[in-house]
């Protein structure tokens, strides 16, 4: 099939799609049939089923609802359509051969429907299947690591010798209004941007590290019901873990951040130090809020997109690296590492903004406004680019450690 560019947002689309597709496949390349269709932890889906997800999604959407199209494919709906059949049900899947074949005739046809779509009606909506299949490649990818993590073949380099311990340093948000969310290419929970007051506090210029959060294991933080909620005590006692999921006892790693820690974890470690979760408020101002210009940042630096210098994003690195890493993806404020390298937990429950509308159906977010997920910020080491800013909003149950989370602190 030839393309023929109709015009540069045509082009820029056809290009975001073949390049996140491209990353997305790379994921797949010598994974043997157990890997793809094993469930490595009840939460999460085989990653074969993401691969059939990614496809069925954009099938779903652009073949059937814009062109309008009978399904091409029935025989997957129910397999790969995210209300069809639970997650410990979706193991058996055809073989990669039958997948990729799947995923390569529903493209071919999307790419065919693109060359004459009516991309002025539907930007929104190529823009949200792009943001779509990056959040499920990272977790294809965070589920890649937990299956080597349950055999012992995670990746450990030893050649990040980082030996100047990171300061527990916290920069100074001065009270004032900033403007959260955003308005443009923005998921729906991102929208609308909408002016906000905060008082004056202070958050940590960097994410907490390993080194750091020895001290807390060290001092039996996890034995002590006293930096504990209720509820993360008993969570605790029903979970009995004593660090980190993502955890290297080595010197090498003493600067990384926390990865692997559940919501609990985070709200007990700040506790100890005698601090407290950053809002979402109070995170999304200090990664992108630029007080001597007056404006908002899409990303901590400014406007320009993330590469691989200014932050660890897009597994260009392939694990977390120290947190002053990247001196050129500080904020305004001074804050390093707001995006990539780990996501940072943050206090709030994941909620609608005032005016929120749901786009484009109400499962993508607005069934998570329960008062039982908690918001992360920041993006990790496995984001794409595409999902990637400083008003992007993740979201998962406050027990979840096997994502690729880590926090920092703030303080009044
Ligand atoms: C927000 C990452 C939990 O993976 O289920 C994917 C994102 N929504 N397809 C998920 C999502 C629809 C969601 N998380
Ligand atoms: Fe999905």
């Amino acid at each position: 099939m030839k393309f023929t560019p109709i015009n540069s947002r045509r082009e820029a689309v056809f290009d975001a799609l073949q390049q996140c597709r491209s990353r997305t496949l790379d994921l797949f390349s010598g994974i043997d049939s157990e890997t793809l269709s094993c469930q490595a932890h009840a939460d999460f889906s085989p990653v074969g089923w993401h691969l059939g997800h990614i496809a069925y999604t954009e099938g779903y959407w652009i073949l059937e609802r814009c062109a309008g199209l009978p399904p091409k494919f029935p025989q997957y709906h129910q397999l790969f359509d995210a209300d069809g059949l639970p997650k410990s049900e979706r193991q058996h899947l055809p073989p990669l051969e039958e997948i990729r074949d799947y995923v390569d005739a529903v493209r071919t046809e999307i790419l065919t429907y693109l060359e004459t779509a009516p991309l002025e009606k539907q930007e929104r909506l190529w823009q949200w299947l792009i943001q779509h299949e990056s959040q499920h490649s990272e977790t294809i990818t965070l589920i890649l690591q937990l299956q080597r993590a349950s055999a012992a073949e995670l990746y450990h380099p030893t050649t990040n010798k980082q030996s100047s311990p990171l300061s527990t340093e916290m920069v100074k948000i001065p009270a004032g209004e900033f403007y959260m969310g955003s308005n443009e290419g923005a998921q729906d929970n991102e929208r609308p941007a909408h002016r906000i007051h905060l008082d004056t506090y202070w958050i940590d210029r960097y994410p907490v590290t390993c080194e750091q959060y020895r001290e807390f294991i060290a001092a039996g933080g996890y034995q002590n019901r006293r930096w504990w909620s209720e509820e993360g005590w008993q969570w605790l006692q029903s979970h009995p873990v004593a660090q980190p999921l993502y955890w290297w006892n080595s010197p090498d790693w003493d600067q990384h951040p926390v990865c692997g820690v559940s919501w609990y974890e985070a709200q007990a470690y700040a506790r100890f130090v005698g601090k407290r979760l950053p809002t979402e408020a109070e995170w999304e101002k200090a990664a992108s809020w630029d007080e001597a210009a007056g404006c908002k940042h899409s990303y901590p630096w400014g406007e320009v997109p993330p590469s691989a210098k200014t932050c660890n994003h897009d597994t260009l690195v392939g694990h977390t690296t120290p947190a002053n890493a990247y001196p050129a993806g500080q904020s305004a404020y001074g804050c390093y590492d707001m995006l990539g390298n780990v996501w940072e937990w943050t206090a709030s429950w994941f909620d609608g903004y005032e005016g929120f509308k749901r786009y484009p159906y109400r499962g993508y977010s607005q069934v998570y406004f329960d008062n039982q997920h908690r918001v992360l910020r920041g993006g990790s080491w496995a984001t794409r680019p595409w999902a990637l800013r400083a008003s992007w909003r993740n979201w998962y149950y406050p027990s979840v450690r096997q994502i690729l989370a880590g926090f920092r602190c703030v303080s009044e």
